[in-house]
């Protein structure tokens, strides 16, 4: 890594910049060979995305009951005709070996009482048991462990709070060919934009759910990446699908807190205030029926009752059975006041996760030489319209694998990259309207939770699009004229995201998996992609 320490802002150089340090960022990272300089960068703490927060678990074939032929039409089953079968294929058959590199990395997962073997949890869409897990704060173990082998590693600099702004490529220089040379990062620290050159850059950047007033997201789920990839001419795909996740806790103290869909697996049935069960009236596999259909049908009951949350009821089940398998879930809803061992759980829909994303391919690479993409932020084709519970951290690891070993493959051709100018702050000043941009966000995600969300018509869709025109004409001003903020950064990176899930929901006139319209109730004969182009990907030399 060569850092130029003399003048302000600072710059630096590395062979690989990634940009995000959840399960596919860290995946990535410490599967490079080890005489490559890294870089990861996070915005907030390295351990601090959505992966932190996974509770349920991994989706893999891992009992001999199983096959890799069940789970990858379990996964065609859940994504309503349009998963790729070649890229479903791909991921399910690196499962295994996904999880044992976990599991060697020193992730260590919940055992069968009584017996070595790992537990293994079932949740909506899969046909047999096939989750593992470690109890239920998965994604904390997967996180912090990743973190700490990679913090070990001599050739892997870790850096959070730092916020990329764009990506630089050639295009922005104007220089031929289609080449990514790195990202303008800003850093919190001294609120100075630094200029990160990389042969490689990879982004890891997770969804964008927080374009939803309710989501189960943390907070910097603001799409950063796809917006950053699109604006520099990435092409995008199914942004309409953004999948609610039927079980957030409903309480007013309570943010974003998802009670995992690993519950229902182990017996948990949703109720109605008065009690009764509702599921079967909308499936026959009732509670364990893949997301999207438990959402819409939670979603139905909660607007035919006027009621502001339904219920998740466990407490038939022996106490130490639900305080051994939901340890996370049991203590925080106790601190809310919620027995669960002896209480139904108030809970109500939220966003959780963006099936869409950058189109790349089975190496992870995408439509600009030398830029990447894993993780949430990218289209792989695995999810089709809907994804199945627990695919994603496995997507992680499966496709942030192929993206290091693609880049191993190939560094020893890449060049330098050229010389680039710093950051130009002379011609903005710092805001004295703040006010801008927090009215701004909360305007953008209550329209896109109240028009754009789990059930859909094209007049709101038409109404969610002319705001957000003003939004962006309005943010896009403000951006041209005052110094970055995180905040900034990423209000400007949830109007673009708004606008691609309303343009993509627009497109789709039909109902399918997680896009569900009272104008086009049916779906249509033939499954297809949504993909949108940005202007800037017709400029982009081969
Ligand atoms: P993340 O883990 O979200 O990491 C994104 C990283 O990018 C962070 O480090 C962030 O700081 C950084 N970043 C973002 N923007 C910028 C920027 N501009 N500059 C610098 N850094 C940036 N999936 C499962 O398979 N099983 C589960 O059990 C499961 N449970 C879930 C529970 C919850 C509550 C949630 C929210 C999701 C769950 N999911 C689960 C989904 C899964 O956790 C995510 O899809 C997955 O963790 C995404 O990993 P990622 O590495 O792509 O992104
Ligand atoms: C959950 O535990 O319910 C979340 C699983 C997922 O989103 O894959």
């Amino acid at each position: 890594m060569a850092c130029d320490n003399n003048s302000m802002p600072q710059s630096y150089e590395y062979d690989v910049l990634i940009i995000g340090s959840g399960a596919a960022g860290l995946t990535v990272a410490l599967n490079l060979p080890e005489h490559l300089n890294v870089c990861v960068i996070s915005k907030a703490d390295i351990s601090s995305g959505a992966t932190l927060w996974a509770q349920g678990g991994i989706a893999a074939v891992l009992d001999a009951t199983d096959s890799v032929e069940n789970h990858i039409q379990d996964t065609l089953n859940a994504g309503g005709g349009l998963c790729h079968e070649d890229a479903v294929r791909f991921t399910v058959e690196h499962g295994k070996a996904s999880i044992d590199w976990l599991i060697e990395s020193g992730v260590t997962f919940t055992r069968k009482e009584n017996d070595d073997q790992y537990h293994l949890t079932r949740e909506g869409g899969h046909s047999h048991r096939r989750i593992i897990h470690a109890a239920d704060a998965t994604g904390q173990a997967v996180s912090t462990t990743l973190a700490s082998q990679a913090a070990a590693k001599r050739n892997i600099d870790l850096k959070s709070g730092r916020v990329a702004v764009d990506l630089i490529t050639n295009r922005n220089l104007s220089l031929p060919g289609n080449r990514c040379v790195g990202a303008y990062v800003l850093n919190l620290e001294d609120n100075h934009v630094e200029l990160y050159r990389a042969r490689f850059t990879v982004v890891a950047t997770g969804g964008a759910s927080k374009a939803y007033r309710y989501t189960t997201n943390p907070d910097g789920a603001s799409g950063d990446g796809i917006a950053m990839a699109w604006r520099a001419g990435c092409r995008v795909a199914n942004m309409e699908f953004n999948q609610f996740h039927p079980t957030c806790l409903y309480h007013p103290h309570a943010k974003s807190f998802l009670i995992t869909e690993a519950v229902r697996g182990e017996g948990g049935v949703l109720k109605l205030p008065d009690g009764r069960r509702f599921m079967d009236k909308f499936d026959d596999r009732a509670e364990l029926a893949p997301r999207d259909v438990v959402a819409r049908a939670i979603d139905h009951e909660m607007k035919r009752l006027g009621a502001d949350h339904l219920y998740l009821d466990i407490s038939h089940k022996p106490a130490d059975f639900i305080k051994h398998h939901f340890p996370t879930i049991y203590e925080k809803c106790l601190g809310f006041g919620i027995d669960i061992t002896k209480d139904p759980i108030p809970v109500v829909p939220a966003a959780h996760y963006t099936c869409g994303g950058i189109i790349s391919d089975d190496r992870a690479r995408t439509d600009i030489n030398q830029l990447y993409v894993v993780g949430e932020a990218a289209f792989t084709g695995l999810h089709g319209a809907n994804r199945m519970a627990s695919n994603s951290l496995l997507e992680c690891l499966v496709y942030g694998r192929a993206a290091a070993q693609d880049i191993a493959r190939r560094e020893a051709d890449i060049p330098n990259v050229p010389s680039v100018p710093a950051w130009d702050e002379s011609q903005v000043r710092d805001s004295d309207e703040d006010v801008i941009i927090s009215h701004n966000w909360d305007e953008l995600r209550h329209f896109m939770w109240d028009y754009v969300g789990i059930v859909r018509t094209t007049k709101r869709l038409h109404r969610a699009k002319h705001r957000v025109d003003l939004l962006q004409g309005e943010i896009n001003e403000f951006y041209s004229n005052y110094r970055v903020t995180n905040d900034l950064i990423e209000l400007r990176n949830l109007v673009t995201i708004s606008d691609l899930i309303i343009c993509s929901a627009l497109q789709r006139k039909e109902s399918r998996g997680l896009h569900y319209t009272l104008d086009y109730p049916q779906a249509q004969g033939e499954a297809r992609d949504t993909i949108l182009v940005p202007t800037t990907y017709r400029t982009l030399a081969p």
